[in-house]
């Protein structure tokens, strides 16, 4: 067999040796830049917070240790919103108060639920909550979901909410989070959303306004099962973009 023949003699030489090495690495490294990839897309206009540069939420309730450098994250996110008091160009924006012109709307941060700094973000209960915040986008106009003909892929729970809702309500970039899989669609539990499924059409278009605060929905995983590492993705739902944020769960 010729063929085996020079493969074993590349193998038996020392450079060979060296070449094949330098092959595995870069195969490796390539699969590991595709995984990257399609779990953190730095031009998402959905961000994760806290975000971990391996895109892992793991911890145990055993010590606080362990989950304040989430809650460092969460804590450092919520203060930038805290800080804007001087501000004067704040609105508290509704469907029928628009923000004037140079102003910018107010992003409520009283209406976390179980999402708070206060409460830890429900670390210390095995029940996390996570930040997903919608980057500012210059001119981003989102084509909303047309609630009579939703996206097929939508959950039922936010089909349903959009519908219940009045005209101006249904203008919103809505929000979701599910399990990757099967078993991380069951493994995830209920989750809530706080204040609301999705961030009002007042914060849009983003037009460099001084100030401007960038909207986010929180999201509390009430259940989710611990001692198994759980896949998780979010996307936001508009005609013009679904992207998404992905990360898994690990709870012991
Ligand atoms: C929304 O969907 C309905 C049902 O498919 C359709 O009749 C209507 O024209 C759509 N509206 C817009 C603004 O696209």
């Amino acid at each position: 067999m010729p063929l085996i023949d020079t493969q074993n003699k590349i193998l038996a030489s020392k450079p060979g040796r060296i070449i094949l090495g330098i092959l595995v690495i870069a195969i490796v490294a390539l699969g590991c830049v595709a995984v990257f990839q399609t779990s953190y897309d730095v031009h998402s206009k959905l961000e994760l917070i806290p975000d971990t540069n391996d895109r892992l939420i793991s911890y145990t309730t055993k010590s606080n240790e362990e989950f304040e450098k989430y809650t460092v994250k969460m804590n450092q996110f919520i203060n930038s919103y805290n800080i804007h008091s001087e501000n004067r160009n704040i609105y508290n924006c509704d469907d029928d108060h628009l923000p004037p012109r140079d102003n910018v709307c107010d992003v409520n941060i009283r209406n976390l639920g179980p999402c708070t700094k206060e409460n830890y973000y429900s670390y210390h209960k095995s029940s996390p909550c996570v930040f997903l915040k919608i980057k500012k986008t210059p001119l981003w106009e989102p084509k909303y979901v047309n609630a009579s003909d939703p996206p097929e892929k939508m959950p039922e729970y936010l089909k349903n909410y959009i519908a219940s809702e009045s005209i101006q309500k249904k203008k919103a970039v809505w929000v979701s989070c599910e399990g990757e899989n099967d078993a991380d669609k069951e493994n995830i539990g209920p989750m809530s959303y706080f204040p609301s499924f999705g961030v009002p059409h007042y914060y849009f278009p983003y037009t460099n306004q001084q100030g401007y605060l960038e909207p986010f929905v929180a999201v509390h995983f009430e259940r989710p099962t611990r001692g198994v590492v759980i896949f998780i993705k979010c996307q936001i739902w508009t005609q013009d973009s679904n992207d998404f944020a992905s990360f898994a769960l690990y709870l012991q």
